[in-house]
Order: C-alpha cells, then sequence, then structure tokens
C-alpha cells in the first residue's frame, strides 16, 4: 500500500456516514451564505465552490479546525478563460478564441497561469476545460468549446490541463482541471442547452469520447458530469458512461462532480426520480462522486444506507477517491494554496494573454484592403462592440457572473478595438473618429444617421459587430444566428458610403453574418479576444503582426443552414456539389479556414504504407514572413459503418521566411485510422485510405494520397 493509500484508508476507517456523505457534498457559499457554510465547514463537507479569499481562508480553517476529523476543504471555481471572476485577474481570450491558435502551448501557458492565479486566491480547483463540441453554433455555450473537432479539442484539452495540473498537484503553484461536461452536452437536440442528446453509445465513443480520453491521459483529476440525458437516460444516472466507459474502459482515477444542482434535476427537470432521496441514490450508484449544490444529498443517502436501499461502500469508493486527490495536492499539510504573491493579474500573465489574443485573430477575407496603409489621412472605427470590455470579455468573468464581485467596474489594463485603433493611429499621425451607431441588442441606442457623419471622409472603415453576454452562456442558446439590433442597417449605411470597410467580430461564437462578411472588404474574426483581444485586432489591421489563427469551427450561411460543421457523415440526398435548394452545403467559412499576409503553396504529398509516414512541402510564396498551420485529413474509403469524408487526423504550425519551403513530415500509426463499429468496438478496417495535407477543410485547400492499410 502506497503512502496516499494508506493515509486515505486511515481516515475513512474513522468516519461516521454522516462524515462521508458529508464529504461528498460541494456546497455553493453564495448562495447559502456565511453562516450555512461554516456550519457545512463544521460538519465536514468535502467541498465549497464560488467563494475567493478571505471568505475561503475562513472556511478552510474552521473546516480543519472545528470539524471533527478535520478534513481540509476543496475550493472550486470557475476560472474558465483566467481566474476572470475575480476582477483583478487576467483574462485570457475565451476557449473557442484560443482555439483559433492551433497551438497547445497557448493553452499550456493560459493554464499555468490561471493556475497560479487560482492558487493565490486559497483556492484549489478550476471547472475547466469543457470538451464538448461546438457543432451546433445555436447552442449558448459555444464560446466555452475548442471549436468541433474532437481530435483539435483533444489536443487544445489535453495541454491546458498540463497548464492547470503541472508535474506535481501539491507544489502549491497548480491546481486541479475538471473535464466537463461528460459527455455530449454541446450535442442536445435542438442545441437546447441541458436536453436530451438524441445519441447512441457508438457514436458517443467514435465523436465525442476521444477529447475525453485524452484529458484522462493528460491526468485530469477531476471529471464533471453533463447536464443532459442520452437517448433517455440522463448522465447523472448513467452508470454505463460514468463507470464502464469512464473508468473501466478510460482508467480514469480522479473523481466525478456533477454540474449544478443534477440530483435535484432529476427530479425537477427530467422526472425519473419521484424524490431527492431516490435521486440521491441513483447519482451514487450511477458513480458521481461529488455533488455540486444538492445539499439535500447529505441527509437523503444517510437516510438510504440506514434503510438498506444504498450500499455504504458505494460511498466508502467516492470519499476515497475525494480524499485521495486531497492527498495529492498536500491540502493535509498545506491546505492554501499559495500561489505566487502579487502574481494576479502580473506582466508576465497579461504577456501571455497578449499573445494568445495575438494568436486568435482569424483573417478570413481580404480583397487588397489589409493591412492599412501608413498613409491614411482618417480612420473610423465604427459599431456597437467597438468599445464594449463586456463583450469582447465574453461570459465567465465578473460582468457574467458578479457573485464574488458585485458591480465591479471594468479593470484595466485591458484595450478595446477602439482604443487599439486609436493608438495605432495615433502612432501614425492619421486621425480616428469613433462611433458606436446602434446598441446589440435592440432598442438602447440606435444613431445609424451620427455613425455615417462620423465615417464620412474616412479612408477606412473599421466596423466592429458582434453579440453581447445578453446572448451568451447558459440558458442562451439562440434560434437565430444573424445580427441582433440594426447591425446590418448599419453595415448597409456604412458600406454606401463607398470607403474600404474591414468587417470585425467580435463574438462568442460564429454569427450568420452573410453580407456583413462577404461584401465588406476584409472580414477579421476576433471572437472574445479577453484583456488585449482590441489590441490584437488593431496590429492586425495595421500589419504590425501577421494574422495565423484558424477557424477551429465552421461559419454557417444562414441559421437553417446549422449544423454545419465540416465532418459531417455523408448520404445527404442533394443534387451533386448541392445542398439545401435553396442554400449551397458548404459553409460560409469553413473549419481550418485562415489567412494573414502571406501565402502558402503545397506539393509533393506522399504517405508510405509501410511506414504510415506523410511528408509535404510547404513554401511561403507571400513577400513576408508567416505562420501556416498544416492540416491532415483523412477518408476511410469504404467502411462497416458511415465515417465523413474529412477527419482531421494531425496539424503543425510552421513560420516559414518569404521563398522558404519546408518539408513537414507526420507519423501514425493503424489507430490513428480507426472508428468505432456497430458493436461499439474501435478498430481499423483495411483498406484503402486516402490522406489529405493543406491549409484548410476545404477540398480546394487540400492535396490527396491513397494508401491501402
Ligand atoms: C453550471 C455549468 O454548467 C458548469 O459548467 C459550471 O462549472 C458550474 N455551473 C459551476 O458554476
Amino acid at each position: 500500500m502506497d503512502r496516499i493509500t494508506a493515509r486515505v484508508e486511515a481516515l475513512l476507517a474513522k468516519m461516521t456516514l454522516e462524515e462521508k456523505a458529508a464529504q461528498m457534498v460541494q456546497v455553493p457559499y453564495a448562495i447559502v451564505g456565511r453562516e450555512e457554510a461554516l456550519r457545512w465547514a463544521r460538519l465536514g463537507a468535502g467541498s465549497f465552490l464560488h467563494v475567493l479569499g478571505d471568505d475561503a481562508r475562513e472556511v478552510q480553517r474552521i473546516a480543519m479546525q472545528e470539524s471533527r476529523l478535520g478534513i481540509p476543504v476543496l475550493f472550486g471555481i470557475d476560472a474558465i478563460h483566467g481566474h476572470g471572476l475575480n476582477a483583478h485577474a487576467t483574462i485570457f481570450p475565451t476557449q473557442l478564441a484560443a482555439a483559433c491558435s492551433w497551438e497547445p502551448e497557448v493553452l499550456r501557458a493560459m493554464g499555468e497561469d490561471t493556475a497560479r492565479e487560482v492558487a493565490t486566491d486559497g483556492l484549489h480547483w478550476t471547472f475547466s476545460p469543457v470538451l464538448c463540441l461546438g457543432r451546433d453554433t445555436r447552442w449558448g455555450r459555444v464560446n466555452e468549446t475548442f471549436g468541433e473537432d474532437p481530435y483539435l479539442a483533444g489536443e487544445l484539452g489535453a495541454a491546458i490541463i498540463r497548464g492547470y495540473q503541472g508535474d506535481d498537484l501539491a507544489d502549491g503553484e497548480h491546481i486541479l482541471a475538471c473535464a466537463k461536461h461528460y459527455i455530449g452536452y454541446g450535442e442536445a437536440v435542438g442545441a437546447r442547452d441541458a436536453c436530451d442528446t438524441e445519441m447512441t453509445y457508438r457514436k458517443l465513443r467514435e465523436v465525442f469520447l476521444p477529447p475525453f480520453k485524452k484529458a484522462v491521459e493528460a491526468g485530469v483529476a477531476s471529471v464533471m458530469t453533463a447536464y443532459g440525458s442520452i437517448d433517455g437516460t440522463p448522465f447523472t444516472a448513467d452508470p454505463v458512461s460514468l463507470r464502464d466507459i469512464l473508468r473501466g474502459e478510460l482508467g480514469f482515477d480522479g473523481f466525478v462532480v456533477t454540474d449544478w444542482d443534477n440530483v435535484n434535476a432529476l427530479v425537477t427537470r427530467q422526472h425519473v426520480a419521484e424524490t431527492v432521496e431516490e435521486a440521491s441514490v441513483m447519482a451514487a450508484r450511477a458513480g458521481n462522486d461529488m455533488i455540486m449544490t444538492t445539499t439535500q444529498f447529505y441527509d437523503a443517502v444517510v437516510r438510504a444506507v440506514r434503510a438498506g436501499a444504498l450500499q455504504e461502500r458505494v460511498l466508502d469508493d467516492a470519499v476515497r477517491r475525494i480524499l485521495s486527490i486531497k492527498c495529492r495536492m498536500n491540502l493535509f499539510e498545506r491546505p492554501e494554496k499559495t500561489g505566487r504573491a502579487g502574481c494576479l493579474g502580473c506582466r508576465a500573465h497579461l504577456a501571455h494573454a497578449r499573445e494568445a489574443a495575438q494568436k486568435s485573430i482569424v483573417l478570413l477575407r481580404n480583397e487588397g484592403m489589409l493591412p492599412l496603409r501608413a498613409g491614411m489621412k482618417k480612420v473610423a472605427v465604427i459599431g456597437p462592440n467597438a468599445d464594449d470590455i463586456r463583450a469582447q470579455y465574453g461570459d465567465w468573468t465578473y460582468f457574467s457572473h458578479p457573485t464574488p464581485n458585485p458591480g465591479h467596474a471594468p479593470v484595466r489594463p485591458y484595450v478595446t478595438v477602439k482604443e487599439g485603433v486609436e493608438a495605432a493611429c495615433a502612432a501614425r499621425g492619421i486621425a480616428c473618429a469613433y462611433h458606436r451607431g446602434c446598441s446589440v441588442p435592440d432598442g438602447e441606442y440606435e444613431d445609424i444617421e451620427g455613425a455615417v457623419a462620423a465615417a464620412k471622409g474616412a479612408d477606412a472603415i473599421v466596423l466592429v459587430v458582434g453579440d453581447v453576454v445578453d446572448q451568451v452562456g447558459e440558458e442562451k442558446d439562440r434560434a437565430d444566428l444573424a445580427l441582433s439590433g440594426k447591425q446590418e442597417a448599419l453595415f448597409d449605411a456604412l458600406r454606401a458610403l463607398g470607403i474600404p470597410l474591414v468587417t470585425v467580430l467580435v463574438a462568442s461564437k460564429p454569427l450568420a453574418l452573410g453580407r456583413v462578411a462577404l461584401a465588406a472588404d476584409a472580414f477579421l474574426c476576433a471572437f472574445n479576444g479577453g484583456m488585449f483581444g482590441g489590441e490584437a485586432v488593431a496590429q492586425a489591421l495595421f500589419g504590425e503582426i501577421n494574422p495565423s489563427g484558424r477557424l477551429p469551427i465552421s461559419f454557417p450561411r444562414h441559421s437553417g443552414q446549422v449544423p454545419v460543421y465540416y465532418n459531417q457523415l455523408p448520404g445527404w440526398h442533394a443534387k451533386p456539389g448541392r445542398g439545401y435548394c435553396d442554400l449551397p452545403r458548404t459553409p460560409l467559412f469553413a473549419f481550418g479556414e485562415g489567412m494573414g499576409y502571406s501565402a502558402f503553396a503545397y506539393d509533393g504529398l506522399t504517405m508510405d504504407e509501410k511506414t504510415l509516414t506523410a511528408s509535404v512541402r510547404v513554401r511561403n510564396t507571400g513577400a513576408q514572413a508567416g505562420t501556416e498551420t498544416v492540416q491532415v485529413y483523412f477518408r476511410d474509403v469504404v467502411s462497416s459503418v458511415l465515417t465523413p469524408d474529412k477527419r482531421l487526423i494531425a496539424f503543425r504550425k510552421v513560420t516559414l521566411e518569404p521563398g522558404e519551403c519546408r518539408t513537414v513530415t507526420f507519423a501514425f500509426d493503424a489507430a490513428d485510422f480507426s472508428l468505432v463499429n456497430r458493436r461499439e468496438q474501435r478498430v481499423t478496417e483495411p483498406g484503402e485510405f486516402e490522406l489529405m495535407a493543406g491549409h484548410s477543410s476545404r477540398d480546394e485547400d487540400l492535396l490527396c494520397a491513397s494508401f491501402r492499410l
């Protein structure tokens, strides 16, 4: 028996049934209030969420000094893109924005900085990353995903987990990560948050499990159960996904936490249990170790065990897993993580936030307008999201979740697009005019004429459109992805001036932009870029950085075209090359797309059947150094079940000087070309395959080589 196991077993042997039940409860501090929170600490509650700094320290002190066994408490927080519920933290781009970097190191650094900042608040655990896929962009939480592709989500998810957790959970600077929401949450029917996913376990294994598998391989310490259900079975009550697959097959050895009040939801929302007692038994049996916010679980399981409706060893197993993590974090000796003094919003972290914002910029259209030229006299920055830091941050900051920092004013340093462009103009002696134009959504403010007047005489218009926090997040799914309010009218009025116009998207996710992107001279996607999102936009517009982001998600032409993710199954009975009879099948902008001020040409794709090594040559044909993301996809030509015409299997970023040529090599093994068959087994079926490599997922951007396995 190792040291941790021995310690856990010794502790478990001393625990009463009540103490075991309490250890499984996670108490919502802000909801129950201080007095009640301290009562729970005395009872031996295992965890608290959404409490910061001195309040957390007080709870910890009471738990360790006044509970019978003095077991330290684990504090969880939603540090989703930075420790953003603390108003003084570094705010990074959202997961979706950062995913545009296609760079695991960007995510690792973001995770590590966030961990340090969370730790300085005395906390131990972030409910991040989201490994759900953003396939139906009507869903309110697409901004929290790494986009639509399971391979990319897995690579970036594993990287941020390594950043959060480091090599040693006990070092005082790293925190627990939480892979969520397990599983298929983003796939709810109609993108209706938390609804049923019309999914089979085969599909779950094929598409949605791989990112979680990589998270487990990266050592993720906790997993959060999804709100929804799979074919009628709530994930909270599903031992197949939680026990058989997650623990049995993936070998996950951390603990499982439910999502917010999932146990009550079995009664109130999903109607599969009559009482919270019945629901608690279901949840414990299914494999949930910690119960978020449903504090009635405590009495319910104690009663259930006493009545013989639940075996105490179910609780023993859960408590073992929780205590093991507490030991691994060295909480008994050092309950308070201290991070690194002064690291909250420190210069090193801000530098990473700035770099992440720069690498998240995706240039999707440029009809010769960009970069903006130094000789201009006037630039006009127009639009509702040009100077709105709340919209630039998006979800999960002290604006969208103000509980720990109610009513907090925006904390510098941050740079909006307006401020970024103003600074760039000032440095070049260019005049800069600003006008908001209209509000998002409708109603609050509209002055299109004023915006047109401000733009008159400009050499270039920067129009910043998008969505706002009220349209983003939980319970905010959208049926209509078109730009809301008067944003299209604002575009039309400005376009009519005939001045070169670049549209910039500051939004939580792809919207159905139509002409606002296509009829502009240039279009640049910034999503929610965090503190330096606006500065990065300005740098890209003026050519101070060469945009290198690539889309991790497809843009629809229209809400009715959703889902439009690239790796769909074939078989659509549509005319060749067509899709809907009133809309093409292709998206407005495709997965993997993105350009810069360089251009890249590919040739010489080879795939060695014996070694399964592929190589391709890429050349910078542009006039300046640039970074390309070489993307590799494959197709299983004939398979026992339908497989997508394209699946991402590898990618590599390369920076090339003008004229420079590089051969990029990828090594695969047969398992990389696998599928999940009808018997739910992951197998590689022999036969013909195609390997594709190039600039994006679009057919016209890819070279193709056939090979056999
Ligand atoms: C509910 C959300 O679904 C989840 O992502 C989050 O971590 C918890 N609430 C805690 O705030």
